[in-house]
C-alpha cells in the first residue's frame, strides 16, 4: 500500500519508521515533513489546513491511505475532505475531533458517558472571571487553579499554578485574545497517557506512556508541547489499563456513536491516576508527541495493516497487537528560549542517526541542517528495560550539537529509580 503521511513534527517521523517496517507498505509520502523525513518519504510542501491540497497531493502520489498527524488539520475537516474523495483516512472527521479542539465539547460528552474528569466551568465573560476563579484553587481547597484555553494551544494554552494573580492573568490575556477560558479543579496523581486505536465502538489500546510537560527538570518552568516520554509503565497495573479502555475510552467512543459522530483514527486519553482511580485530563484526537516516538518502536504488529483496518472500518477483525520486549524513551532537544520564542537557524550536527527523529529541521541549499521549530528533536533509546533505554538515548544526544539548545536530564527517571507508586 501506499501511505500519504501529513505533518512535519518528529511525531510524524515516528509514523514514517513505523510505517516503513510493515512489509505490506510500498512507498511513503509526505507534507510537509522535515530535514530528517526527507530521507525516507518523497516530500511536498502543501498547506496541510487545506483539503482540496492534501486530496490533489494524495490522488498525484496514488496514496491508498491518508495518515494526519496534527490536530489543526483534523478540527479543519481535512480527514472529512480525503474520504469524500474516496481515499482510506485514518484520522476522524471535523465533528468527532472536537474531542480536542473543544474542551466545552470533551466535557459534556464526558458527561453523558459518565467518566470521571476534574470539575470545569467555561468563562467567556471577563466580569464573570473573579467570582468563578474563587470556585478553583485554593479558595476552593485545591493546591492549583488549571487555567486552559478551550481552543487549540499545541500544549501551551494551560497555567497551573497556586499563585492567583498567575492563573488570573493567562486567563485575562486568553479572554483579551477572544479565547473562551476553561477553569478545572486540579488532579493529583501520576498522568498517563493512553493511545487507542479506535474505529466507532472499536477500541484497541497501545502501550500506556508518560510525557513529561514542564520544560525543566524536577516538573519546574512553563508547560510545553512535551519534553520526553517513555513506556511502558512498570508502575501501572494492567487492571488499570484495562479500566480505562472499559470504564473511560470505550464509553466515549460509545457516547460519540450515539451522538451521530463515531471516532475513526487515534483517540489519546490523557489521565491522572488519582487516588480514586483514574480520571481524564484531556482528550486528544491524534497521535501525542513526544509518546509516539516512544511507543511505535516496540510495536512488532504491521503499523500500516492497523491503520488501514481502522480507517475502513474493519478494525474488529484485527489480531492483538504484539510488542517488543523492553522499553523506549524520547528525549526532545529544544531550540534556546523554548516554550517561549525560540532562537532559530542554527546548525545541527551529529543528528542523523536512526535513534534521531526530527521536528523542527530544515535542510539548507548547502547540505546543512539548521533548526527551525522550538521542539528541534526526539532521540529515542530502547533497551531491555528503562534504565538501558535512558543510557541509549542520553548517549545518543551526548553526540548532538544544537547551540543554546536543552533537554530535560530526567525523562523516565522516577520510574526508572521505583519512585513511582499509585
Ligand atoms: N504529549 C502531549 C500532546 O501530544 O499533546
Amino acid at each position: 500500500m501506499r501511505v500519504l503521511v501529513i505533518g512535519s513534527g518528529a511525531r510524524e517521523h515516528a509514523l514514517l519508521l513505523a510505517l516503513r517496517r510493515d512489509p505490506g507498505v510500498e512507498a511513503l509520502a509526505v507534507a510537509p515533513g522535515n530535514a530528517g523525513t526527507a530521507a525516507i518519504a518523497e516530500q511536498s510542501d502543501v498547506d496541510i489546513t487545506s483539503g482540496d491540497e492534501v486530496v490533489k497531493l494524495a490522488k498525484d502520489f496514488g496514496a491508498d491511505l491518508v495518515v494526519v498527524g496534527p490536530e489543526v488539520p483534523l478540527v479543519l475537516g481535512v480527514a472529512d475532505a480525503v474520504r469524500a474523495a474516496g481515499i482510506a483516512c485514518f484520522g476522524p472527521s471535523k465533528e468527532a475531533a472536537r474531542i480536542e479542539g473543544a474542551k466545552s465539547f470533551a466535557k459534556d460528552v464526558m458527561d453523558a458517558a459518565g467518566v470521571r474528569t476534574a470539575r470545569s466551568e467555561i468563562v467567556d465573560n471577563p466580569a464573570r472571571l473573579d467570582a468563578a476563579l474563587d470556585r478553583f484553587g485554593p479558595p476552593a481547597g485545591d493546591p492549583a487553579w488549571v487555567v486552559k484555553d478551550d481552543g487549540l494551544a499545541a500544549g501551551k494554552g494551560v497555567v497551573v499554578s497556586a499563585d492567583r494573580d498567575a492563573a488570573r492573568a493567562h486567563a485575562a490575556s486568553l479572554l483579551d485574545s477572544g479565547h473562551p477560558v476553561l477553569l478545572e479543579s486540579f488532579l493529583d496523581g501520576p498522568e498517563v497517557s493512553l493511545f487507542c486505536v479506535v474505529d466507532g465502538e472499536t477500541v484497541v489500546p497501545l502501550l500506556p506512556a508518560q510525557d513529561f510537560k514542564r520544560v525543566g527538570d524536577g516538573d519546574t518552568g512553563p508547560n510545553t508541547g512535551g519534553m520526553g516520554a517513555y513506556t511502558p509503565l512498570s508502575w501501572l497495573p494492567e487492571t488499570v489499563v484495562t479500566a480505562i479502555v472499559d470504564d473511560v475510552v470505550a464509553p466515549v467512543a460509545a457516547e460519540l456513536v450515539r451522538r451521530g459522530c463515531p471516532f475513526s483514527g487515534l483517540l489519546y486519553a490523557g489521565l491522572a491516576i488519582t487516588s480514586s482511580g483514574p480520571a481524564v485530563v484531556e482528550f486528544n484526537c491524534r497521535f501525542g508527541d513526544p509518546e509516539t516516538q516512544a511507543v511505535l518502536p516496540l510495536l512488532r504488529s504491521p503499523f500500516g495493516e492497523l491503520l488501514m483496518a481502522a480507517a475502513t472500518g474493519e478494525l474488529a477483525a484485527q489480531p492483538p497487537l504484539q510488542w517488543r520486549d523492553g522499553a523506549a524513551v524520547a528525549v526532545v532537544v529544544a531550540a534556546e528560549n523554548y516554550p517561549g520564542r525560540p532562537r532559530l537557524g542554527d546548525v545541527i550536527t551529529g543528528a542523523d542517526g536512526p535513534d534521531v527523529l526530527h521536528a523542527g529541521t530544515a535542510r539548507r541549499e548547502d547540505g546543512s541542517v539548521v533548526s527551525s521549530g522550538g521542539r528541534v528533536l526526539s532521540v529515542v533509546g530502547t533497551g531491555a528495560d528503562l534504565a538501558a533505554a535512558r543510557e541509549q538515548a542520553y548517549a545518543a544526544i551526548g553526540r548532538i550539537k544544537l547551540p543554546g539548545s536543552h533537554f530535560r536530564t530526567d525523562i523516565g527517571l522516577a520510574a526508572a529509580e521505583g519512585r513511582i507508586t499509585l
